[in-house]
């Protein structure tokens, strides 16, 4: 199956159109989170409309004895987290949304902080049966594009750009 090619314009794009739509929600984050890795540059396209300072959490899919897990754990977290968390509103954002394991993970870790409010915000929803669910807590869910279930190609994860480039040029046009 054909693979999704974005390019760096692209993300650009589709992190200020999201963020346009938060602030057109109503709603006003106090603080941006981000989902390492593929959340950091989404987030940071997203901080400059939006203008709020981004703390960074890290998940992986090994358990404590190197193992592979199916579920998620935290290898990097918010230092003093209740205090910056408790009473706050919290745009949560990752790159993609696949199977929706670590969203959910994460929204749960982040509730334990007591924040006020957290939405969600993603590049790309994958539409596909989800392995894990969005908490009824979260009100806003913000996706920049909805697409299929196919593999998508990131700039970020592109050894040689320029081929990556060619990709998604070549994918616009159609061939
Ligand atoms: P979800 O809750 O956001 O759906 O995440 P899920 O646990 O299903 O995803 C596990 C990992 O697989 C995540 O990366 C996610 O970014 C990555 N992934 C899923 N689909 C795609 C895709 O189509 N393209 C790419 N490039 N990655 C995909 P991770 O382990 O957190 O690593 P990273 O964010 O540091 O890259
Ligand atoms: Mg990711």
């Amino acid at each position: 199956m054909e693979k999704y090619f974005f390019t760096y314009e692209d993300i650009h794009k589709t992190s200020l159109d999201i963020a346009a739509r938060v602030k057109a929600s109503g709603f006003e984050p106090d603080v941006i989170v981000a989902i390492g890795s593929g959340g950091f540059i989404p987030a940071r396209i997203m901080r400059t409309f939006l203008g709020k300072p981004i703390l960074a959490v890290g998940v992986a899919y090994y358990d404590s004895e190197d193992k592979p897990s199916d579920l998620p754990r935290k290898v990097q977290w918010i230092e003093e987290a209740e205090k910056k968390l408790a009473g706050r509103r919290i745009l949560l954002v990752d790159e993609v949304d696949d199977s929706r394991t670590t969203l959910e993970y994460c929204v749960r870790e982040l509730m334990r902080h007591k924040p006020s409010e957290i939405a969600v915000a993603v590049l790309h929803n994958k539409l596909k049966e989800k392995k894990g669910s969005i908490p009824a807590e979260v009100l806003r869910y913000f996706a920049g594009r909805e697409i299929e279930d196919r593999w998508v190609c990131y700039p970020w994860d592109a050894q040689d750009i320029d081929a990556h480039m060619a990709s998604a040029a070549a994918a616009a046009r159609g061939s």
